[in-house]
């Protein structure tokens, strides 16, 4: 066997996985969220070098699909196969890297299942015995009789009554496992993350596992046991141990060694128990070790609630890529919430991301690099001349920011990878402003230092370009495209992107259509028209309740830069960091204060202002001032005394 062969892990092989998705229905965005961060890890070991295998695929038995086939007139396969053609169709469209697409319908699945039920029967793990309780076939799970007179007797997830089941079922011997699990937990606190959904399992197990019921009778869409063909094993059991049919297990033992254990499982929270009792329990029946990593990411949802398809409030990531292109969705679902929390999705959130971030610094970046040395060089990438102590700082902070990638995706941080990015894409666009290259090279005296600059600025986008493959599909290509380079930019090397200078000087520059459209919104255009101005403060306000004024999430945040707008005598366009977010505010403050003035205060805004567009600028927000009635006197609001930028006043 080859040395690369013989482990997993730390030895050069990388095993991802998400959870394998129902087939009862079409996923929607918040499906889709699991996913794509899977396959942002996932391509990102592959940049650098690592033997990845990534897993994902559709769980389909299940007395749900069997139901909704049968209302629909069709045989449970045949009603399956058609849901795993559009989430395929999904996954195509989305860029989803996968190594391999398991079905729990395969038949080299069914029949590891069935081998890996007997197994742990014959240990004695499993045995045959009467259940009764209270089931509710939406989770495909009991709940005891305590929980039921909790509920009232409906499943709160799937609003349905429970329904009482009596049947002979084979259980599973947890209960036996869960010191050792605990011990597991305990020596291993990496095992499970975030930290939350550790404690919750921790204390969870504490309180005594029950034996878990293993098999049904009461329907025939499942995986039969070998043995008792009558009883169909239980889906979650037949569902987890996907995890190791995909890769071998009892059939291709080299491959199998070769990947497992797991580096990471990645999840929704909701499955966390799943996940973290249930799963481990079963590896340790069968005397294999446990998953490196279990991590239970949070909810995306919307402000109206939960998603689900009976409350008719699902968002279709398919109409999203059409209406905005598969990277806008890909940066948004990755960049917007911190990975672990929960968060709303807006579509206002996503059109703001994508102008600022994308359009606005990325975009922007490209286009006005390009556009000097189109201008300034004849559009060859010019040679690098002697640097100056600012020339040196792109260079230093691309290598710390590669660094910083680096260690969040190892701590599964994926919006805090694209944080540091951007810091390199804003330093860059400042560098422009503090060089103004097009002015240096109008001067022969100063032309070579010009060549520093852009040189500099191409090269940075060179390795951005590498950088930002995991997360994006087309901006990458695009980029290097535009840099006069023909190489594939996906089959480069992570090594590539830390190696300063290797941006060939003479390439021809391509100029091409802007980066990412911005997306003109109804809202931006009234405002952009005048249309909509600011309400004045009526004499006497009415009153409002504590409610009311809750609406309002004001926050406190530091301005890193402040600039006068360009032909708008009363604007200011300032740079605010609201906690670890960092906004564009336009405000009409500019006959009061000089931008100088303002860099470094802490100030107070309206955080979930609707976003607006002012002399074709996007606001986020809205500074706090005071003024006199004739606008004569002004003073921006601050706090009294240093607290962090993102506190909330309140
Ligand atoms: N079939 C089980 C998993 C079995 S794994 C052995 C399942 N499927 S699912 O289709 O309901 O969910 C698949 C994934 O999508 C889960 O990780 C779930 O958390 C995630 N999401 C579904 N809706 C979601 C949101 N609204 N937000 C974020 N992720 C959520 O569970």
């Amino acid at each position: 066997m080859k040395e690369k062969l013989k482990g997993n892990g730390k030895k050069g092989t990388f095993y991802i996985t998400t959870p394998i998705y129902y087939t009862n229905d079409n996923l929607h965005i918040g499906h889709t969220y699991t996913t794509v961060a899977a396959d942002a890890i996932a391509r990102f070991r592959r940049l650098q070098g690592r033997d990845t295998f990534f897993l994902t695929g559709t769980d389909e038995h299940g007395q749900k699909v069997q139901r909704r086939a049968e209302a629909s007139g069709k045989d449970p396969k045949a009603y399956v196969d058609a849901i795993v053609e559009r989430i395929k169709a999904l996954w195509a469209k989305m860029g989803i890297s996968y190594d391999h697409f398991i079905r729990t319908t395969d038949p080299g699945h069914e029949w590891v299942v069935q081998q890996i039920f007997e197994k742990i029967q014959a240990k004695g793990d499993i045995y045959k015995a009467e259940y009764e309780g209270w089931y509710c076939t939406g989770c495909e799970a009991f709940f005891t009789e305590t929980q039921y007179k909790d509920l009232g007797g409906r499943c709160p997830d799937h609003d349905a009554p429970l329904e009482r089941l009596r049947e002979e079922s084979y259980f599973f011997r947890l209960g036996k496992y869960a010191d050792r699990l605990l011990k597991h937990i305990e020596t291993h606190p990496e095992f499970i993350q975030p930290v939350s959904r550790r404690n919750e399992i921790v204390s969870f197990i504490k309180q005594g596992l029950e034996d878990l019921c293993v098999s049904r009778t009461t329907f025939s869409w499942g995986i039969p046991i070998a043995s008792d063909p009558r009883h169909v094993i239980y889906v979650w059991f037949d569902a987890l141990s996907n995890y190791i049919t995909a890769i071998g297990y009892l059939t291709d033992e080299e491959k199998f060694r070769h990947y497992w254990p797991a580096d990471v499982h990645l999840i929704g929270k909701e499955i966390t128990r799943f996940h973290c009792i249930i799963w481990p329990i079963i590896l340790m029946a069968l005397d294999l070790p446990l998953p490196r990593r279990v991590f239970g990411h949070g909810w995306l949802q919307l402000e109206s609630g939960k998603m689900s398809k009976s409350r008719g409030n699902v968002i279709d990531p398919l109409v999203l890529i059409d209406k905005y292109g598969v990277d806008a969705v890909r940066y948004y679902l990755l960049r917007e919430i911190p990975f672990g929390a929960d968060g709303f999705y807006t579509e206002d959130a996503l059109i703001l991301r994508t102008n600022v971030d994308l359009a606005n610094d990325l975009g922007n970046l490209l286009s006005r690099t390009t556009a000097m040395i189109n201008q300034a060089f004849g559009g060859r990438i010019p040679e690098p001349g002697p640097a100056e102590a600012i020339d040196r700082e792109l260079p230093e902070l691309a290598k710390s920011v590669l660094g910083e990638v680096e260690t969040a995706i190892d701590n599964l941080e994926i919006s805090g990878a694209l944080t540091a990015l951007w810091k390199l894409i804003d330093r860059s666009n400042k560098y422009i402003d503090e060089t103004s290259p097009w002015a240096l090279a109008r001067d022969e005296k100063t032309r070579g230092r010009a060549g520093t600059v852009l040189y500099n600025l191409a090269e940075t986008l060179r390795i951005l370009g590498v950088a930002l493959t995991p997360f994006l599909l087309e901006a990458p290509r695009e980029i290097w495209k535009q840099l006069g380079l023909d190489a594939d930019v996906t089959k480069a090397a992570w090594d590539e992107a830390k190696a300063w200078g290797k941006l060939p000087p003479g390439a021809p520059v391509r100029r091409g259509l802007p980066l990412f459209p911005r997306i003109e919104t109804k809202d931006a255009t009234a405002n952009e028209a005048g249309k909509e101005t600011a309400p004045t403060a009526p004499t006497a306000p009415p009153l409002i309740s504590i409610d009311d004024f809750r609406k309002l999430d004001l926050r406190v945040a530091r301005v890193l830069a402040a600039e006068r707008v360009a032909g708008a005598d009363k604007l200011l366009r300032l740079e605010v960091q609201v906690g670890r977010e960092k906004r564009q505010i336009v405000a009409g403050i500019a006959k009061h204060y000089e931008p100088e003035a303002l860099i470094g205060q802490d100030i107070v805004v309206v955080a979930n202002l609707r976003p607006a567009k002012i002399r074709g600028l996007e606001s986020n927000g809205m500074l706090l001032a005071a003024s006199t009635e004739d606008g004569s006197q002004l003073g921006v609001v601050t706090p009294e005394r240093p607290v962090p930028p993102g506190s909330r006043v309140k």
